[in-house]
């Protein structure tokens, strides 16, 4: 059992497991992470899958790994010359950089030896992996034991045959990844993790446990499980579950015992009740888990855990979304699985770090575009508190992209359906499927019937939770009956169509399943200070008033309004939380930008002016007060230049070098913005300071905030997320690198290139400075500062001790931070 759940603990922070050959025969289950000892190269060398292959020259890789992160990035890495449809253009245009202008094209090998302590005659062996991206073929001592295409999903192979005991085996994984296969940077590579899971031949297999919770009052909640239980020579003596929940102290709160009858095929059903259950919800996020021993006669032969929570919800056309019985409304935000200057390399550290930005923006719901993502997400998500849509593709049949989905669509779709499903249905943290994005088959004849089976298949897999997807071609949708089909309709960028849409749909309500795609980039501003639809600059920027839209967007404002005001908008899933690479609307045509301006927070993860947005409407139990622009236009004096205030006081006033512009209250009479943002429009520009105080509800001045015009770049300051890291070799903490003034001002506009040298028990990782249109490799120890800022990534190594981030830059005073890496539980390798 301790091994077990030592796993879990050991897949979340990407540790390894200490087993010796003696420990592990005594185990009834063992898995192992194998993420260590790989040799990978770039090309396709079908030897490669032979044990007798010499490997010696390939490079020696961990994964996750991401094959192309490490750039260069290049135009003609992706160069497209396409229509992208679904941006309403009318004619093909030369486009680089639209998957990130990195190298992931290709086909790439990766190798492996693997000597399995504990494997032996009577015991059964899976390799399963969390992803590959794509087009898997995986090779045991020469012999390919299956196939995968998708790069996203998870999937698995019983090798038990393949393998030889005792001795060492050959793993090796072929990978390929076509052109025009993606409208985003899908990365390369080996980029989640890769499980050996050995068992006994009767043992409860991958995913091999259903649990629900049929019923739930104040007073108990009934607990279903079911668990599957497979063995290829026959049980030698009766099967017996046992299964024991516990809660999040570790206290056992309920116990059961089932023999295994022979009606009951190969599933056991159990049922438990847990008194006085406590609710999972984003705001309580209280897990239980169910642990299984499975005997046969008295020897434990399996055991198995099952992580869940306890809630009810409901989709209902007068009371809308409720959880737990309360209304509520998603706040939610769409994220591609990149994880920036990390590339798509899956690492637990920035996951935590981004849910714990959109946490404090007020956020309550990932929609996974488009795909389905990394297990570790998920469980974060169950362990942090935040509601998923989950979902499978970007297109099924009618392609948006030459080589995407639609090629595997026919012989795969279910077998993806299934293994989504079949991964993720025991979390709280997902509350619905969603079985695709703004496929072009909502306009096809039959569109309707795919969306009906595939909706099918996910009920047949789980009956407790909605399916939905996310549509653009509202008139058609409707017309052939695509969006009545669904259980939840979800719309992408129609605000304005909402009443028409639910009067014409017999749900009752319908979801904001993408919203605004407001472009901006951090810290940069545009005049004059307009609306405006697609518009470019020179310097490959957007402006961060929050104003530039696509022309199909919409500013945060428009769909706040409709959110407020329509009761049977379940809420939204804002396009996007943070940047990601490639899609670099409005510069698609371009280069050199590559990465998105979409983000609320940027590639880098730093926040954008729209994050207090969000969060001043999204968090209303944390007071917001953000001023924008910065205050350091020299050459500006005397030109307009507004200045906005995103806040949840209901008012402020602004002074300007102590002189006051007046009181600007919230008002529902005006344009949308009026509604959620205070802006003064004809402030003219002098040096010095702006500031506003904020007034309550009843006129009382509560609190200010000041930004001040910035002299020369004088030094660096150093802020970081965390302190005291774990000595995993992959614990990460982000280092902000401020260029400020000798007062301590951030100089908004420097450009500086800082560098970047760790010593002791760390190494620098990346950095990352969120400007889209920087060709700057993120693994190299150096980059300039974009408005003022970069920030570096150092990760622990398996040692303990002090770990210094020095950074350095040319006429400015430098900086040091000192972390510490403590001790990693669990800490070994296979
Ligand atoms: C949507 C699409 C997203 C992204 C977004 C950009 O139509 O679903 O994947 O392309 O537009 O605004």
């Amino acid at each position: 059992m301790n091994l077990v759940r030592s796993w879990r603990a050991a897949a979340l922070c990407s540790v390894f497991l200490l087993l010796t050959t003696h420990a592990a025969s005594a185990q009834a289950r063992q898995e192992y992470l194998l993420n260590t000892d790989w040799r990978f190269t770039k090309g396709d060398f079908p030897e490669a899958a032979k044990p007798t292959f010499k490997d010696a020259s390939w490079q020696k890789v961990s994964i996750p790994h991401d094959w192309a992160i490490y750039g260069p990035f290049d135009g003609n890495n992706d160069l497209q010359a396409v229509k992208i449809e679904q941006n309403n253009e009318q004619k093909a245009t030369l486009k680089a950089g639209r998957t990130g202008g990195l190298p992931f094209i290709g086909t790439g090998w990766y190798r492996r030896q693997l000597t399995v302590p504990g494997f032996a005659a009577g015991k059964r062996a899976v390799l399963l992996f969390d992803g590959a991206m794509s087009d898997a073929h995986v090779f045991v001592n020469g012999r390919e034991v299956g196939s995968w295409p998708y790069g996203y999903n998870s999937f698995y192979f019983d090798i038990t045959s393949f393998l030889q005991p005792g001795t060492a085996n050959t793993l090796a994984v072929r990978l390929q990844n076509q052109a025009e296969s993606s409208r985003w940077y899908p990365g390369a590579g080996l980029y989640r993790n890769v499980h050996l899971i050995v068992t006994n031949d009767v043992h409860i297999p991958v995913w091999g446990t259903y649990l629900t919770t049929p019923e739930i009052n104040a007073e108990y909640a009934k607990v279903k499980l079911k668990t599957r239980v497979e063995m290829t020579a026959g049980a030698t003596a009766p099967l017996r579950l046992q299964t024991e929940i516990r809660d999040a102290a570790g206290q056992v709160v309920a116990t059961v015992a089932t023999p295994l009858t022979a009606t009951d095929g190969q599933e056991f059903e159990q049922n438990l009740v847990v008194k006085a259950p406590k609710l999972w919800s984003p705001e309580t996020p209280v897990l239980y888990t169910a642990y299984s021993k499975l005997y046969a006669g008295e020897e434990l032969r399996d055991e198995y855990s099952t992580p869940f929570g306890i809630r009810s919800f409901k989709f209902d056309a007068t009371t809308g979304f409720t959880l737990n019985g309360q209304p509520r409304k998603f706040k939610g935000v769409c994220n591609h699985h990149d994880l920036g200057p990390l590339g798509t390399a899956i690492n637990v550290a920035a996951l935590r770090r981004q849910l714990t930005l959109l946490k404090d923006m007020g956020c309550d719901a990932i929609r996974t575009t488009h795909n389905m993502p990394a297990p570790e997400l998920v469980s974060l998500c169950d362990e942090m508190g935040f509601m998923l849509m989950v979902e499978s593709f970007d297109e099924w049949k009618t392609p948006k992209v030459k080589n995407g989905y639609s090629q595997y669509f026919d012989q795969w779709a279910e077998k993806d359906l299934v293994n989504m499903v079949h991964r993720d249905r025991n979390h709280p943290s997902v509350i619905m499927w969603s079985i695709g994005n703004e496929v072009p088959d909502q306009s096809m004849p039959g569109g309707n019937k795919l969306a009906k089976q595939l909706q099918n298949i996910v009920h047949r897999e789980d009956p407790t939770r909605p399916v939905t997807a996310g549509m653009d071609r509202i008139d058609d949708a409707i017309k052939n009956n695509f969006a009545s089909v669904l259980d939840i309709p979800g719309f992408n960028y129609k605000p304005h169509r909402y009443p028409e849409a639910n009067g014409k749909l017999p749900q009752g309500f319908l979801l904001g399943s993408e919203t605004a795609s407001t472009v901006s980039s951090r810290g940069v501003y545009k005049f004059p200070v307009v609306n405006a639809k697609d518009k470019k600059y020179d310097d490959n920027q957007s402006s961060s008033y929050d104003l530039e839209v696509c022309n199909w967007s919409q500013t945060p404002d428009e769909e706040f309004v409709v959110q407020d005001d329509l009761p049977y908008v379940l809420g939204e899933f804002v396009w996007t939380g943070f940047d990601y690479l490639g899609e670099p609307t409005p510069y698609d045509e371009k280069w050199p930008s590559h990465s998105s301006y979409f983000g609320i927070m940027d590639l880098a993860g730093m926040p954008k002016d729209r994050f207090y947005l969000y969060r001043a409407r999204w968090n209303p139990s944390s007071p917001t007060l953000h001023v924008l622009p910065h205050w350091t236009w020299p050459g500006r004096e005397g030109q307009t230049t507004p200045v906005f205030c995103y806040t949840n006081y209901p008012s402020a006033e602004l002074f300007v070098n102590g002189k006051s512009q007046g009181r600007q209250t919230k008002s529902t009479t005006g344009t949308p913005q009026a509604r959620y943002r205070l802006m003064w429009n004809d402030v003219k520009y002098a040096p010095g300071s702006i500031k506003v105080v904020a007034y309550d509800a009843q006129g009382k001045a509560v609190a200010e905030e000041e930004v001040k015009t910035a002299g020369q770049p004088h030094h660096i300051r150093l802020i970081t997320d965390r302190t005291a890291l774990t000595a995993d070799g992959q614990d990460l903490a982000y280092v902000t690198a401020r260029v400020e003034d000798a007062q301590g001002t951030l100089c908004p506009e420097a450009t500086n290139q800082l560098q970047f040298s760790v010593s002791g028990a760390g190494r620098f990782r990346a950095a990352a400075n969120g400007n889209a249109a920087s060709l700057e490799l993120f693994h190299e120890p150096r980059m300039k500062a974009f408005q003022g800022q970069v920030m570096a990534l150092v990760q622990a190594t398996s040692q303990t001790g002090p770990i210094q981030l020095k950074v350095t830059g040319k006429g400015l005073k430098s900086a040091v931070v000192t972390l510490q890496a403590e001790r990693a539980t669990n800490q070994a390798k296979l």
